[in-house]
């Protein structure tokens, strides 16, 4: 008997998700293949047509945007394409190692969770879940100033500090008293983020809120204090001069002061160029962390994994470089591993483990790159991070 056209349809959907297609087709998939377990799931692509699936549209629409036309929200995964993997053979890949410390704190991969805001809105016990499943899997938080949680209680889920994000409000005292509330709960390193405009333009946010039947005003009243009303960071704080999360006069005077603030260690979230990396390492900056946010800040319309070279190279192994935006694969992580990096953050992939499974699903996206990252190392000659160096890459172009 020949199969239904609805049969041909469905496997030629799942033959295109295989391949490295599957972002834009993804969403494409009949719904009742999205997976109903963690256990069903080959890829993270896979959490995405289920996180879709379980959340309301203008929340997926948050989780999945990029800005203007997305064009760099592409990109991010575009530049994976042009870099090739040199692999060795005849090399004992017997046992591979990724263990690793960054910040001398023990990671069992170089991976970390990139810090997202407003959790809860993916899944009821938002940053909690994360952090358990961080926990379990020996990987380290980056938690949002927008967290929906209380920092003191992450850390408790976590059972380490996390590493606390600063959007810095155009308030100095509020910004200050955030920073204090970050270190006093015990954070040992501070990630300054660099790379946000005001108000940047999430047409693809915009445009999927106007799908959503429920009344947004009921939670978003579209004032500051309303927003940040479940912000835990900003419990008790005077907000009456407070416009916005962002500081447009931000500048290099600026990191020196947030410097003399804190002991924390200071990371600048969201260099992309090597003249930037050369200010922070002058600047005595404890790491740079390559970044475009995911593609949700500036339309540069460049993947971040373009960027990495030049700000590896610039560095020189002066101080640690992290990287995030669109890594999706262990293939992804080995490259950017190849290109300089010390470790590699992981943004919407575990938040669409969250929204569709809870803390189980954070933790099977991020067993699933580790994994994907051993198999990488295993057949490309690397049984050891530091044998993943500049030589096992090509970058065409
Ligand atoms: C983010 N990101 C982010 N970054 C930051 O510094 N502070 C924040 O509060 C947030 N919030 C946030 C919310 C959502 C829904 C997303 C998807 C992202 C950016 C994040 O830290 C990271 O840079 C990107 O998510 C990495 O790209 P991928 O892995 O999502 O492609």
């Amino acid at each position: 008997m020949g199969e239904s056209i609805l049969e041909t349809r469905r496997r030629l959907l799942r033959y295109l998700a295989a391949s490295p297609l599957a972002l834009p087709l993804a969403a494409a998939l009949p719904a009742e293949d999205a997976i109903t377990s963690v256990t069903d799931a080959l890829n993270v692509f896979d959490f995405e047509e289920a996180a879709r699936r379980a959340l309301p549209p203008a929340h997926w629409g948050y989780l999945a945007t990029g800005v203007d036309d997305d064009r760099t929200v592409r990109a991010n995964r575009e530049a994976f394409d042009r870099v090739q993997i040199r692999a060795r053979h005849l090399i004992d890949v017997s046992r591979v190692d990724t263990a690793t410390q960054v910040f001398g704190q023990p990671l069992a991969a170089p991976l970390f969770l990139c810090p997202v805001s407003s959790m809860r809105a993916f899944h009821p016990e938002g940053e909690l879940a994360v952090a358990r499943a961080a926990k379990a899997e020996r990987t380290v938080v980056g938690l949002s100033t927008l967290t929906t949680s209380r920092v003191e209680e992450v850390i408790a889920a976590r059972g380490e500090p996390v590493w606390f994000q600063l959007y810095p409000s155009n308030d100095a005292q509020v910004m200050r008293a955030i920073v204090k509330r970050a270190e006093a709960a015990g954070c040992q390193v501070l990630l300054l983020t660099v790379d946000m405009p005001l108000g940047p333009n999430r047409e693809t946010q915009r445009r999927l809120a106007k799908t959503d039947a429920r009344p947004c005003a009921a939670c978003h009243d579209g004032t500051f204090a309303g927003y940040v009303r479940r912000k835990p960071m900003f419990d008790g704080l005077d907000l009456a001069k407070v416009e916005d999360n962002i500081e447009l006069a931000m500048n290099w005077d600026y990191v020196k002061r947030l410097r003399a603030l804190t002991s924390m260690k200071v990371v600048l979230k969201g260099v992309v160029t090597r003249e930037d990396a050369a200010l922070a390492v002058e600047h005595g900056m404890d790491a740079v962390y390559v970044s475009n946010h995911g593609g949700r800040s500036e339309e540069s319309g460049r993947g971040a994994l373009d960027s990495l070279p030049e700000v590896a190279e610039t560095v020189a192994g002066r101080i640690p470089v992290l990287v995030d935006s669109g890594f999706r694969r262990g293939t992804d992580v080995f490259k950017a591993l190849a290109l300089g990096a010390t470790a590699v953050g992981i943004g919407r992939p575990y938040v669409w483990g969250l929204a569709a499974f809870g803390e189980e699903g954070v933790a099977a996206v991020i067993r699933m790159l580790k994994a994907e990252l051993v198999m990488a190392m295993q057949s490309c000659g690397t049984p050891r991070l530091r044998d993943i160096g500049r030589d096992r890459v090509k970058v065409a172009g």
